[in-house]
């Protein structure tokens, strides 16, 4: 529960704070992370929440509770959330109308909602008398909700492409070998990468080498709360015994080449952030559709002279044509290196835009 605030706080500190708030629900899964804060017409705090994932209450609804647990009256106060307030019935109602029932007077937001079946609750909200002012923040909240934004604007799935590579961009020795070209604290931060996804995919090629589990194992020994589905794309058969058939996740084998047909797939089963780990193949074909999104190379200081390439042929035969990223964020990892980059264009979509299925809370 929140603390009644004596220091009055302005609009950007709630939004602040709300952004903070929302930082706690999961990354993975299929709704978005909302926070919420209710300040009364002082600016102090009467309550706060956030959303902690499919079937559990909304931001706002939360809030609402936190402020009515502590008996502090929510009638006209502000409430500042991340997303603006949907106006969509699911397994609750919608939060327009837990808003407009708790006599909110003002509601400020960081992001309109892209989200066809959910959208229409500043509307809503305005034409019930309510002040309603959106942006504030705006850039931060996108920022926060890219993989779900992204994920209900282009009707399928963030995609991150996962590589692990020599200085010299290899990802083998010429014999085959290839364990371990990164350091442990690389490995070990890529591991840790997979709990903030949906779905994890390998091309049978990788299945069959490698014979990788793909499971969420935490360092310090608990239970993961989270498995990745895993996916396997190609026409091989994964033998009985594969390790990805083993404890994890669920197993899906998509028998296909067809990459927006992956795509498709994933997102009919909710799949919103999709990390493909390789191998150099399904890697290439991403690619060549054009449906990457955000790339993390981790690179070692280790030279290898020849063996395979992180990526297949994109088809690339002059340097004019070459595949251009933005470096986002780099991250020193011992005497490793990750450097996350992202597209510089718009990600085009794959299917027609429209709503993703949304397992409602
Ligand atoms: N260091 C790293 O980052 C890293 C990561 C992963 C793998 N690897 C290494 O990569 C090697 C495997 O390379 P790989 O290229 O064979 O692996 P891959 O990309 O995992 O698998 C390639 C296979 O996937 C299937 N496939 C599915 N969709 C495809 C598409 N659109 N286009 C072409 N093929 C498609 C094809 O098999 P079907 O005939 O069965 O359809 C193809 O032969 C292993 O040695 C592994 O250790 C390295």
């Amino acid at each position: 529960m929140s603390t009644h605030g004596d220091t009055p706080l302005t609009t950007d500190d709630a939004m602040r704070r709300a952004l903070e708030l929302a930082r706690r629900g999961p990354e993975h899964g299929p709704n978005p992370r909302v926070g919420c804060v209710l300040l009364d017409d002082a600016g102090r705090l009467l309550g706060e929440g956030w959303h902690a994932g499919a079937g559990t209450p909304h931001a706002e609804v939360a809030a609402l509770a936190d402020a009515r647990a502590a008996g502090r009256d929510v009638r006209d106060a502000t409430a500042v959330v991340t997303l603006e307030p949907c106006d969509h019935t699911g397994r609750t109602g919608p939060c327009t109308e837990a808003l407009l029932a708790a006599g909110i007077g003002r509601v400020v937001h960081a992001v309109d909602d892209p989200d066809p079946v959910a959208a229409g609750g500043a509307a809503r909200l305005r034409a019930a008398g309510v002040d309603v002012q959106g942006g504030v923040r705006r850039t931060e909240g996108e920022e926060l909700l890219r993989v779900w934004l992204h994920a209900v604007r282009h009707g399928r799935p963030w995609v991150t492409l996962k590589t692990a590579t020599s200085l010299d961009g290899r990802v083998a020795a010429a014999d085959g070998t290839s364990r371990w070209i990164t350091s442990t604290v690389a490995r070990r931060h890529a591991h840790a990468h997979r709990a903030v996804v949906d779905a994890i995919a390998v091309g049978t090629g990788t299945a069959l080498t490698d014979d990788p589990a793909l499971t969420v194992r935490p360092e310090d020994g608990s239970a993961p709360t989270h498995q990745p589905l895993r996916v396997v794309v190609g026409h091989r058969d994964v033998p009985e015994g594969a390790r990805l058939r083993g404890p994890g996740g669920s197993f899906l084998q998509l028998r296909t080449h067809d990459v927006a047909a992956v795509l498709a797939a994933l997102a009919d089963r909710q799949v919103r952030h999709l990390l493909v780990e390789g191998g150099p193949r399904l890697a290439a074909a991403f690619l060549r559709a054009g449906v990457v999104d955000e790339l993390h190379a981790y690179v070692a200081p280790v030279l290898l002279g020849a063996g395979p390439g992180a990526v297949g042929d994109l088809g690339i035969t002059t340097i004019a044509a070459a595949s251009r990223w933005h470096t986002h964020e780099t991250v020193r990892l011992g005497d490793d290196v990750l450097v996350v980059a992202r597209r510089t264009d718009t990600p085009p979509a794959t299917t027609e835009p429209g709503p993703l299925p949304t397992e409602d809370s």
